[in-house]
C-alpha cells in the first residue's frame, strides 16, 4: 500500500522515464552528454510527480524545454525533466485585447504562428525564436524591437519544495534585458507551467528595427500587417542565424554589454566605427557581435567550434564539439574582447 503521507500526482509507471541516456537530441548545441535520468512530463501532475521522484532520490533537478539556451560541459549527474506540457487557450477577451494562456511545453514559434493566424498582435517580432514557451520569461526573450515583458500578463509556476501553484504578475517577474526573477531569487525554486500573454486585436506594428525596415522596403510594403512583420523576421533570421537542426548552436552566446556613456565616448575616439544604442539614460548598449568580429573571430573555426560566419555572436558546433571545447572558445573570446576594448562580455547561454 502507498504511504498515506505521500501524495501521488501521476502514476510513475505510466510516465516516460529513461535512465542514462544521451541528451544530444534535447539540446540545440547537440552536445553528446548523458543524464542519469530523463523524465518526460506531459501534464502539470506528471511534472509534480517527477519533482517528487527526483527530490526523493536527492538528485539534482533540471528542466529542459527546447534546450536552446544551454551548454552542457559535462554529464548531468541528476534528473532532467523534459517539459512537454501542451495547450493554448483564450482565458478572456474584450474588443481590444485577448488573453492567451500557453502551456510552458508548447514550441514558442508555433504559439507565434497561432497568434499570427488569429491576428492577435504582440509577439510577431519574436517569430522563429527557438525553444519552448516556458523558457521565455526566464530570460525575457526578445528580438527585433520587442521583448516578452512588453506583452506578458502573468506566469504560473509550481514551487519545487511545496508543489504549490503560484501566479506571478508581470511586475513580480522583475524583467530586465535578458533577465528576470527566475534567473535570480526564484532560480531553482520553481518551474514555469504556463504563460499568459495580453495581445492586441488592433495591431500595433513595430517595424522600426533597421533590418525589418529594410526587408519591408525590398518588398515595397508600406502598411505592414503582423503577418508581414512575422515573414520579414523569419526571412532575416533564416538568412543570418544558423538553423540548430543543421549546425548546433544556442543563438546569441553572449549578452550585448551595456557601458557608461562617458566610457563609450572614449572608445569612440579610438574606434570611430563602434556601434552603440542608448539603452537606459546614461548607458549605451554595444553589439557584442561587432566586438567579437573586430577581434577576428567571425567565421573562424577552432577545432570543432567557432563563431558563425554571418553573426559572430553565435558560437556553433561544427560536428563533434564537446561543451568544454565551446566553453574554452567562449573564454578566449571574453579575454580577447576585454584586452581590446576593456569590456567584459557576459554569457547569455546557461553553462551547466
Ligand atoms: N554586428 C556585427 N557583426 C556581427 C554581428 C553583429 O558587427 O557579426 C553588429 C552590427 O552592427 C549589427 C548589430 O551588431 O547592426 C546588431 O546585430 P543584430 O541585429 O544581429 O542583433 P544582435 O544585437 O547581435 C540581438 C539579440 C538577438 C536578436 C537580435 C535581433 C542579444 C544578445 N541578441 O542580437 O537574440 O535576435 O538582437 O533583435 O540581445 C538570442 O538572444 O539568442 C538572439 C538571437
Amino acid at each position: 500500500m502507498n504511504d498515506p503521507g505521500i501524495t501521488f500526482f501521476a502514476k510513475p509507471s505510466e510516465m516516460n522515464i529513461r535512465q542514462h541516456i544521451s541528451l544530444k537530441p534535447f539540446n540545440t548545441f547537440q552536445i553528446d552528454i548523458r543524464a542519469n535520468r530523463v523524465i518526460e512530463c506531459k501534464t502539470p501532475d506528471e511534472l509534480k510527480e517527477a519533482i517528487r521522484l527526483a527530490t526523493e532520490s536527492e538528485e539534482k533537478l533540471m528542466v529542459l524545454g527546447g534546450g536552446s539556451n544551454v551548454l552542457f560541459t559535462d554529464d548531468f549527474d541528476g534528473t532532467i525533466l523534459l517539459n512537454r506540457i501542451s495547450g493554448i487557450e483564450i482565458t478572456s477577451e474584450n474588443e481590444e485585447y485577448v488573453f492567451v494562456k500557453a502551456s510552458s511545453g508548447e514550441v514558442w514559434h508555433e504559439l507565434v504562428m497561432w497568434c499570427v493566424r488569429n491576428n492577435y498582435a504582440g509577439i510577431e517580432n519574436m517569430s522563429l525564436i527557438p525553444g519552448r514557451v516556458g523558457a521565455g520569461p526566464i530570460q525575457n526573450i526578445g528580438a527585433y524591437g520587442v521583448e516578452l515583458k512588453d506583452v506578458l500578463h502573468q506566469v504560473e509556476v509550481i514551487m519545487i519544495d511545496s508543489g504549490e501553484t503560484r501566479i506571478l504578475s508581470n511586475a513580480a517577474c522583475q524583467f530586465g534585458y535578458r533577465d528576470s526573477i527566475f534567473k535570480r531569487d526564484m532560480k531553482g525554486k520553481c518551474i514555469i507551467i504556463s504563460v499568459t500573454l495580453k495581445l492586441s486585436k488592433k495591431p500595433v506594428i513595430h517595424a522600426s528595427y533597421g533590418s525589418i525596415k529594410h526587408e519591408l522596403g525590398k518588398k515595397g510594403i508600406t502598411q505592414p500587417t503582423i503577418r508581414d512583420i512575422s515573414e520579414a523576421v523569419i526571412h532575416i533570421r533564416q538568412s543570418k542565424l544558423p538553423d540548430p537542426h543543421t549546425l548546433g548552436n544556442a543563438g546569441s552566446f553572449f549578452k550585448n554589454p551595456e557601458v557608461e556613456k562617458a566610457f563609450f565616448e572614449q572608445l569612440k575616439i579610438k574606434h570611430p566605427s563602434i556601434p552603440g544604442f542608448e539603452h537606459h539614460p546614461g548607458t549605451i548598449k554595444v553589439p557584442a557581435g561587432w566586438l567579437i568580429e573586430q577581434c577576428g573571430f567571425k567565421g573562424k573555426q577552432f577545432g570543432n567550434t567557432g563563431a558563425h560566419k554571418d553573426q559572430a555572436l553565435v558560437l556553433v558546433n561544427y560536428g563533434n564539439a564537446t561543451g568544454k571545447e565551446i566553453l574554452r572558445l567562449a573564454q578566449l573570446i571574453i579575454k580577447t574582447v576585454e584586452e581590446s576594448f576593456g569590456i567584459t562580455l557576459k554569457t547569455e547561454v546557461n553553462i551547466i
